[in-house]
């Protein structure tokens, strides 16, 4: 038998989540989900969350929790109890984490890994500022303006820079102090619970993805070392 793992990688902005996510699902059996991602698409198609999330984002500021607990629960709706969870920007203020744990019961998950990336800000204004998404050559992927070799990639395959709305400087230093006013509190109320690890994000996304892998494989064996057990024992 085994565990269906349920981890949120939480962090400032510009952290690697969505790097570190994209690695772990070529290891783990997770789904991953990014509450931005889920908000942008609904901008890009011009729905009415989308309409209404959209000068938020704009300005680097939080949506409402409640709609963040709506869109959530509408994307568990849709997995199956075997399938791991990768949370990505989610939960992000202390409400959200209540509704959360809340979600999490309902669906009879639980949540095993809060993994903390560590990136001092400055860190976060180099690579935010400096970062460019490459479109129309296939699947979009970030570059970053002094890395000569991949916007020659992204030329070469016929692709074009484009700056998220949210990178511009102004919009970075507003998501950063967000994430220090309303998401940082959660690192000492998930410590509380004896379920944050915290991971080192300086290095190369290669080097941060390893060692967010190594923690989560020796919870991993922990989980199951405990489930057999349980199963063992009959408790
Ligand atoms: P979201 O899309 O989640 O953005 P974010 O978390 O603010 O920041 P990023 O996605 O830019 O950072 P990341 O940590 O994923 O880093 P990445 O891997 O991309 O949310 C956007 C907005 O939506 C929020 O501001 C908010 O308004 C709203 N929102 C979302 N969730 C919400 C919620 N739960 N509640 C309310 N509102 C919500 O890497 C960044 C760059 O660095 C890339 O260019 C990458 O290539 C590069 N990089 C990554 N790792 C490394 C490394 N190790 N070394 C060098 N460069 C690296
Ligand atoms: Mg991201």
């Amino acid at each position: 038998m085994t565990t269906v793992l349920n981890l949120v990688l939480l962090g400032p902005p510009g952290a690697g989540k969505s790097t570190i996510a994209e690695e772990l699902v070529h290891q783990l059996p997770l789904v991953p989900i990014s509450t931005g991602a889920l908000l942008r698409a609904e901008i890009s198609a011009r729905t009415r969350i989308g309409r209404e999330v959209a000068p938020l984002l704009e300005r680097g500021e939080l949506a409402p929790d409640s709609l963040m607990d709506r869109l959530l629960r509408a994307r568990l709706e849709t997995l199956d109890p075997d399938q791991g969870l990768l949370l990505d920007g989610y939960p992000r203020t202390m409400r959200q984490a209540l509704g959360f744990a809340a979600m999490l019961a309902d669906y009879d998950r639980t949540l095993h890994m809060v993994i903390a990336i560590e990136v001092a800000d400055d860190e976060v204004i180099r690579r935010l500022s400096g970062r460019r998404i490459c479109e129309g050559a296939g699947e979009p992927f970030p570059v970053h303006i002094d890395d000569l070799a991949s916007i020659m990639r992204c030329r070469e395959r016929g692709g074009r820079l484009v700056q998220r709305d949210d990178d511009r400087p102004e919009v970075v230093r507003q998501r950063l102090i967000a994430y220090h006013q309303q998401t940082a509190p959660l690192i000492a109320y998930y410590e509380d619970q004896g379920i944050l690890r915290r991971i080192d994000g300086s290095g190369t996304p290669a080097e941060v993805a390893r060692r967010t892998l190594a923690v989560i494989l020796r919870t991993e064996n922990r989980e199951l070392r405990t489930e057999n057990r349980e199963l063992r024992t009959g408790n």
